[in-house]
């Protein structure tokens, strides 16, 4: 089959189109003919060598697919070759077929596209997952997204808005973005370029009462002013680390404001707990898609051989949502 391989590990220069053995499905797996995927911020930096796949998963880069079912491994049931599906994979994407447990799939709606369904389950699931599943954002709290124009955080703005819509919404955001972010609805954008301490605009925002939840990745720069942006009993969750790793933390203010700091990975998770995270995504989130309340946000759709222009955009920070890669 047809995939992207890497050349070595580093810049755009490494990813090369060749071709691959066909995967075979496993106990409980099924074969995706793979007509989309999309690119996410990780598939970037395990280019680079520094993020590998959890043992077993396949060493192709991509996190998600939508496509066809082409054929179903041992102890499948409830699913039929040449249903619509889409998939969140630990690795694999971006090639014709990929493996897929048939836990982990969910049903494209018939409203929906391929190219649409390939943004859902990366992006979308890591938002859910974080700021409801774990981060505990209920109707009327307030929380701040960071990073504006991101897969993971558009999608946060658009779950919130669907799910939780009086939610107060603080978002940073890169000037160039922050006008299609209010668009979204939030509530309060913030320039990230111009205020990286943001704790001072928050506290004003709420009040002195501060938020009840944060996601986060921009990591070790922002855990001062996230944690002084945090309100009583307040949960920042943390999804990535691009600013760094290292940072000092007032531990005596964390305890008297009863807070938490919670980091998440989606990719590393056992099998049966991503089962359980798509189930509960396919319960409360999925129906807003089929009715078109939520649309995924596509910058562009580039074709499996222009994979070089596709990161370099990501890597150039000049997308708004989500760029998929057309495979079939
Ligand atoms: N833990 C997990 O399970 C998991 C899963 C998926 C992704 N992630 C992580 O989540 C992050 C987003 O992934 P993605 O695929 O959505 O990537 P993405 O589309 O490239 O989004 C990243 C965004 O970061 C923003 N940003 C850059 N510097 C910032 C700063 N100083 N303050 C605030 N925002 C800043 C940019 O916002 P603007 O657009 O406004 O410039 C950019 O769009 C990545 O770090 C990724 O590794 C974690």
């Amino acid at each position: 089959m047809k995939a992207v391989l890497l050349d070595g590990f580093g810049g755009i220069e490494v990813l090369k189109v060749g071709e691959a053995a066909r995967p075979v499905p496993a106990e409980g797996q099924v074969l995706v003919k793979v007509v989309a995927t999309s690119i996410n911020r990780p598939d970037l930096v395990q280019r680079e060598g520094k993020y590998p796949p959890p043992p077993g998963d396949s060493e192709i880069l991509g996190l998600e697919v939508s496509g066809t079912i082409e054929d179903l491994g041992p102890g499948v049931s409830g699913w039929q070759v040449g249903d619509r599906v889409m998939s969140l994979v630990g690795g694999g994407g971006y090639a014709e077929y990929a493996v897929a447990y048939a836990s982990h799939l969910m049903r494209i709606p018939e409203s929906m596209s391929f190219e649409e369904a390939a943004c859902v389950c990366e992006s979308y699931i890591t938002a859910f997952l974080n700021v409801f599943m774990i981060g505990g954002l209920k109707d009327g709290n307030t929380t701040i997204l960071h990073g504006g124009g991101g897969g993971v955080n558009t999608a946060a703005l658009q779950l919130c808005k669907a799910l939780v819509p009086a939610t107060k919404m603080i978002v940073t955001a890169h000037p160039s973005k922050m006008e299609r972010v209010k668009g979204l609805g939030a509530d309060l954008v913030i320039d990230y370029t111009q205020t990286p301490d943001f704790s001072e605009v928050v506290k004003e925002f709420t009040g002195k009462k501060g938020v009840d939840v944060i996601l986060d990745h921009v990591g070790a720069k922002y855990l001062a002013p996230n944690m002084n942006s945090l309100g009583y009993a307040g949960r920042l969750v943390i999804i990535g680390v691009i600013s760094g790793i290292k940072a000092e933390l007032n531990l005596a203010l964390m305890m008297v404001k009863r807070q938490q700091i919670i980091g998440s990975v989606l990719r590393s998770r056992p099998v049966k707990d991503k089962g359980e995270i798509v189930a509960e995504f396919t319960r409360t989130a999925l129906p807003k898609f089929a009715d078109r309340t939520i649309v995924p946000i596509i910058e562009k759709v580039f074709t499996l051989d222009q994979v070089v222009d596709a990161h370099r955009m990501m890597e150039e920070d000049k997308h708004f949502g989500k760029i998929v890669l057309k495979i079939s």
